[in-house]
């Protein structure tokens, strides 16, 4: 996600400062992203060469480097402890004016935005996978947030060619409020035996005019993410509709995360 965000940005005129752990994930993410405009340039989306649009995105495994930032976006794993500290580490090195979204699934910004000490310039930015395609971005509002943040997020989301849909900060929002359960389920029918994986996928695609089954949705989602969206769910509700399916569990336990590793419900490798 971090990646597609920062070409994104990148596409529309921004410098941006990628930071990650380590060199082997920013080498990954910037062939990625050198792959993806070029596919955006063949369908005609982007006019612009793929170094000029390149050459905006600076890479580091510091933090630090984000300090002359107006904005940091934070994409870190579905994780509440690991991005209330990235959250304070990253609101001690901007500006006081200077913008801290998070690019969460599901976790609340308004908990997120109490670690800093700029909770009316803490917003949810929630984009969707893969960032370049997809047209929304879920824009979620801490209590907190203000009017300024907001109409600057929503306004921006425009500028970046998205569409914004302004919602109030809740467990997973309204986007995997909806599809969380939506993917759960499927497993549910699908650890019961009631079809085969395949027969699970065609009826959303077929059925529903999906794009993809929430399967083969899930493999490209990751496993890991998913079952981490569906326990925040659960335990911020305390609702049992939202318990993580036994099988979703066990596939995440035996590493089988999806289209990032090769493997989920269907094999990727070659
Ligand atoms: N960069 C650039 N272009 C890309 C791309 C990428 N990363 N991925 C796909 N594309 C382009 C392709 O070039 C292609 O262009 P064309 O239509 O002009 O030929 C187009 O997108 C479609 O791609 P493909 O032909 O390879 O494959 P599909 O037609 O199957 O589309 C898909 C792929 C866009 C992923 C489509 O299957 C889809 O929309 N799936 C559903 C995705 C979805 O639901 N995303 C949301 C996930 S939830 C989320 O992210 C939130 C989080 O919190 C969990």
């Amino acid at each position: 996600m971090g990646s597609g965000i920062a070409q994104l940005f990148a596409t529309y005129g921004h410098e941006v400062m990628l930071v990650d752990l380590t060199d082997d994930l920013l080498n990954k993410a910037l062939k990625n992203i050198k792959s993806s405009i070029v596919r955006l340039k063949e369908r005609g989306v982007i006019k612009e060469d793929e170094m000029a649009i390149m050459s905006r995105i600076k890479v580091s495994t510091d933090t630090n480097t984000v300090a002359d930032s107006s904005m940091a976006i934070e994409a870190i794993y579905e994780n509440y402890s690991a991005k209330a500290d990235l959250f304070k580490q990253i609101d001690k090195l901007l500006a006081k004016d200077s913008i801290l979204a998070s690019n969460t699934s599901s976790i609340s910004i308004t908990r997120l935005a109490s670690n800093t000490s700029r909770p009316e310039k803490v917003i949810g930015m929630h984009f969707f996978n893969p960032v370049p395609v997809m047209r929304l971005v879920e824009v979620v509002k801490g209590l907190r947030t203000d009017k300024l943040t907001t109409d600057f997020a929503l306004n921006l989301s425009k500028e970046l060619q998205k569409i914004p849909v302004l919602v109030e900060d809740s467990p997973g929002f309204v986007s995997n409020r909806i599809l969380m359960p939506f993917i759960n389920e499927a497993i549910f029918c699908l650890s019961e035996g009631i079809a085969s994986k395949e027969g699970i996928d065609d009826i959303a695609k077929l059925g529903f005019n999906h794009p993809m089954g929430p399967l083969q949705l899930a493999d490209m989602i990751g496993l890991d993410v998913c079952l981490d969206i569906m326990n925040v769910l659960y335990a911020d509700t305390g609702d049992p509709k939202y318990r993580p399916a036994p099988l979703l569990k066990k596939m995440v336990a035996a590493g089988k995360l999806g289209k990032k590793v090769g493997e989920g419900f269907y094999s990727y490798k070659a």
